[in-house]
C-alpha cells in the first residue's frame, strides 16, 4: 500500500516546497471547501492522493501514476546513523552541510571530490528539506536532513543569527558520527580538492585541521598548535577538519558545543563557529593530540587567492583550496572562475554525481 503511494508523480510535486503537508496526516474538513483558500487547497491536494491510491484498487491501469523517480517521503524518516552507514568506505566518512542557496558549490565541490575518488564516502547534511530531495533524488542515499531543519531565509547570511544558529549545528553532528566509531572529515563546500588529502592525514592524532593564517609560513612548519594571535586566541579554520573516533577528538567536539553556548551570538560580536572552535582547541590542547597540517598544501584563502608569488614558489603542493577571505556568492563564483576553480559549468554533467542541479 504504502508502496503504492510513494510512486506516484503527485508527491514530487507536493514535497518539492521546503516544508511539505503531509497528504496523511490532513483529513477533509466539514466546513465549506473554497479552492482559492489554503485549506481548500490541502483538501483538494488530499483527495487527488487518495483517488490515486484507490484507482489502482479499482481496476485502473497503474501506468498513469507510476513513475520511475524513488520516493521523496522516504527520505523524511532517513537518520544519521543510517546515512553514516550507507555512505562509510574504510570506516570514513566525508561530511559537508548545505543550505539551498549552496547548491551550485556543493556540485562544484563534489566535482572535485569525484576527480580524487572519494565521492562514495561523501554525506551531505541537508539543512533544509529542498536540498535533502534534490541530492538525494540524484543521488539517492547522500543526504539526511537531522531535524529541526533551521530557519533556510536567514541561514546563510554571514554573520546573522541564523548563519550562527546554522553552524552551531555542525559539532554535534561531528560528534554523533564520532560516537557511532567512524572517522570523519569535515569541509565547507567553498573548497576545491586538487589533490587526494588523506595522504596527509599522516599517524594517529585525534584531530587534524589547517591554520586561517595569511602570513607566510616556512615549508618545514611545525605540526603543533600555533602560538596565540592578538585577540589571545589561535585562528584555526573550521572549514576543514578531521577526527578520529577518539576520546581526544569527542572531548574537543564537546568542548566545541560548550564555547558555542558560554558565548552566544550577539548582534556586535557577528559571530560564527570558529572562535569557539579555536577556544576549544586551546582549552583542551594538553589533553588531545592535535594535528596541524601544512600550509602549502591547505592554505587559507587569505593566502592563495592574494599572494601570486607564494602560489608560484609553491606549485604542486596545494591539496585543498578554501575560496575565503571574502564574502558574497557572486564574489566568491567570480573568483574560482578567474583562478580555474569554478568546475561546474563545464564539468557538472560528466564528473558530478549529482549532474547539472
Ligand atoms: C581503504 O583503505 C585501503 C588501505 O589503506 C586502500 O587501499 C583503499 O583504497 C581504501 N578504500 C577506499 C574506498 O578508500
Ligand atoms: C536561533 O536559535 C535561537 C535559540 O535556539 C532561537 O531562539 C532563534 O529564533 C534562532 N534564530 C534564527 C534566526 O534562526
Ligand atoms: C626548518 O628548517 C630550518 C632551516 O633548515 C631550521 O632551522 C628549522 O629548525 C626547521 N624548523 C622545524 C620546525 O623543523
Ligand atoms: C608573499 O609570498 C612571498 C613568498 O613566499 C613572501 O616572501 C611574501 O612575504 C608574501 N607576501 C605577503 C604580503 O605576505
Amino acid at each position: 500500500m504504502s508502496h503504492i503511494l510513494h510512486q506516484r508523480p503527485l508527491h514530487n510535486t507536493l514535497f518539492s516546497s521546503p516544508y511539505p503537508t503531509s497528504p496523511r496526516s490532513s483529513s477533509p474538513s466539514q466546513r465549506p471547501i473554497s479552492i482559492l483558500s489554503r485549506t481548500g487547497l490541502v483538501v483538494l491536494l488530499s483527495l487527488m492522493v487518495a483517488l490515486g491510491v484507490l484507482l489502482p484498487w479499482m481496476g485502473m491501469p497503474q501506468g498513469i501514476f507510476s513513475v520511475t523517480r524513488p520516493s521523496m517521503t522516504k527520505w523524511r524518516a532517513y537518520t544519521l546513523p543510517q546515512a553514516a552507514s550507507f555512505v562509510a568506505k574504510n570506516g570514513t566518512v566525508i561530511v559537508c552541510a548545505v543550505s539551498e542557496p549552496y547548491l551550485p558549490f556543493l556540485n562544484n565541490w563534489l566535482i572535485s571530490i569525484s576527480r580524487q575518488k572519494h565521492q562514495d564516502k561523501v554525506l551531505v547534511i541537508a539543512e533544509d528539506y529542498a536540498t535533502l530531495y534534490k541530492v538525494n533524488q540524484r543521488w539517492p542515499g547522500h543526504a539526511v536532513l537531522v531535524p529541526p531543519a533551521p530557519d533556510s531565509q536567514t541561514a546563510h547570511k554571514f554573520g546573522s543569527q541564523g548563519f550562527f544558529n546554522f553552524t552551531s549545528r555542525r559539532p554535534r553532528h561531528l560528534l554523533h558520527i564520532l560516537e557511532l566509531g567512524y572517522n570523519v572529515m569535515y569541509n565547507d563546500v567553498d573548497m576545491v580538492w586538487l589533490q587526494d588529502p588523506f595522504p596527509y592525514l599522516q599517524g594517529k592524532h585525534d584531530v587534524y585541521f589547517t591554520d586561517d593564517m595569511a602570513a607566510v609560513k616556512p615549508l618545514n612548519h611545525s605540526h603543533e598548535l600555533p602560538p596565540p594571535g592578538k585577540k589571545g586566541r589561535t585562528y584555526i579554520c573550521s572549514c576543514m577538519i578531521f577526527l578520529r573516533p577518539t576520546d581526544g577528538a569527542k572531548l574537543i567536539l564537546k568542548k566545541w558545543i560548550d564555547e558555542m553556548q558560554a558565548q552566544p551570538w550577539s548582534r556586535a560580536k557577528k559571530a560564527n563557529d570558529q572562535p569557539a572552535f579555536n577556544w576549544a582547541l586551546m582549552k583542551t590542547a594538553g589533553q588531545v593530540d592535535l594535528y596541524l597540517l601544512p600550509q602549502a598544501a591547505f592554505p587559507t584563502g587569505g593566502l592563495y587567492f592574494k599572494n601570486k608569488t607564494w602560489v608560484q614558489e609553491t606549485q604542486g603542493m596545494h591539496v585543498i583550496i578554501h575560496n575565503n577571505y571574502i564574502t558574497g556568492f557572486e564574489k566568491k563564483i567570480k573568483r574560482f572562475q578567474e583562478f580555474g576553480l569554478w568546475l561546474v559549468d563545464k564539468h557538472a554533467q560528466e564528473e558530478s554525481p549529482l549532474g547539472r542541479l
